[in-house]
């Protein structure tokens, strides 16, 4: 569902004549490039002033990131993922193993021309204003004058910063230092965006705002990896993720795939009278499912946030009360009742 378009089969394992070795010979070499990253043996050890051994950050990494995919890497603290997104970008060496990005090796700056990088921690000048921040980084990039003041108007509106545009970067929340970070990620129109905690400290608008900008980025055609803590940001976004424990690789893998509760079966339809419910119950039982959670389902916190934020701005002045937000549950949802029957017999827990 959430896989990027056109992932195909490699044609290098179909049966081939031997007149096309030399097209095919190409086609498997556009296929590599599918690849934009390839981590090879990746490790890395921290040491000390003295060079003695301090932290095994990351052990052995493997994987590759396609092109046009949203990739989640996840972990607890300190489990190497920012120190792997360093590596990638060739801040920091690695002890050992190889990384291609973009065709070309991580130490090779070049590349960092198709890459945006949103770091743990922004460092940007305090003293400037978000326009002035783009301009400095467009320069950077060599951008013309005009494509500079066309790009930072594009991105400072997109990230939601048009109001504060003129304000110093010192007065700033921590989510707009966020956002003015994510922008100027942005400024050289990547096909690579890396970003280290990207909905850290913006709240529930700004997180779904991000989370729809990735998708944009997606969209575009662009790679994004992305590392986070929000678990349910990395699920709506994510085409596939990887899972880090104390720098080791332990999952991998498609984020459908790996969620997909197999034992169980969902459906959801409109509002259910009780003489209903125990028509549904009788024929689910006819098939053997004895164990039946029927329940009304419920709307998340992230859209009772969305929903109260929208409303107030539109009916200033007035407080909810809890039937009335109930009452006011968006179209796709409303009056829906959950089945979930599950085939080891156990009762199915409906959300
Ligand atoms: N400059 C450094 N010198 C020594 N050790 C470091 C350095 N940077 C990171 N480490 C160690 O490497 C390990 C991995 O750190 P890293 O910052 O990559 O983790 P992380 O997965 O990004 O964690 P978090 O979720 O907290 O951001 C940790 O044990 C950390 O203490
Ligand atoms: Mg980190």
């Amino acid at each position: 569902m959430r896989q990027g378009a056109g992932w195909q089969e490699n044609p290098a394992k179909i049966a081939r004549p031997p007149a096309f070795s030399t097209l095919a010979a190409k086609i498997e070499g556009m296929q590599s490039q599918e690849n934009v990253i390839e981590i090879r043996n990746l490790s890395k050890v921290y040491r000390d002033f003295w060079g003695r051994k301090k932290v095994q950050a990351v052990k052995s990494l493997s994987l590759d990131v396609k092109r046009g995919e949203v990739f989640g890497l996840l972990g607890p603290n300190g489990s190497g993922k920012t120190t792997t997104i360093k590596m990638l970008l060739g801040l920091l060496f690695p002890t050992s193993g190889d990384i291609t990005i973009l065709g070309k090796k991580a130490s090779d700056v070049e590349k960092n021309e198709r890459i945006g990088y949103l770091p743990e921690e922004s460092y940007l000048y305090r003293f400037l204003n978000a326009d002035e921040t783009l301009d400095f980084y467009g320069r950077l990039f060599k951008l013309s004058g005009e494509e500079r003041a066309k790009r930072a108007d594009e991105l400072i509106k997109m990230v939601g910063l048009d109001q504060a545009r003129r304000r110093q970067l010192k007065e700033y929340s921590k989510g707009m230092t966020r956002r003015i970070g994510l922008a100027q990620a942005l400024i050289n129109n990547p096909d690579l965006v890396l970003l280290d905690e990207p909905t850290s400290g913006l709240d529930p608008i700004g997180t779904r705002e991000m989370k729809d900008l990735i998708l944009r980025l997606k969209d575009e055609g662009k790679t994004v990896v992305l590392c986070s803590h929000q678990l349910a940001d990395v699920q709506d976004v994510s085409d596939r993720i990887a899972v880090l424990f104390q720098g080791e690789l332990k999952v991998l893998g498609e984020v459908d795939q790996l969620l997909e509760l197999r034992e169980k079966t969902e459906i959801r339809t409109g509002n259910l009278s009780d003489e209903a419910i125990e028509e549904v119950r009788q024929v689910l039982a006819k098939h053997g499912m004895t164990e039946t959670s029927i329940q009304k389902p419920r709307a998340d916190l992230e859209e009772l946030f969305l929903r109260t934020v929208r409303e107030s701005g539109e009916r200033p002045g007035r407080r909810f009360t809890a039937e009335e937000m109930a009452a006011t549950q968006p179209a796709a949802s409303d009056g829906a009742e959950t089945t979930t029957a599950d085939s080891s017999g156990e009762t199915g827990d409906a959300k």
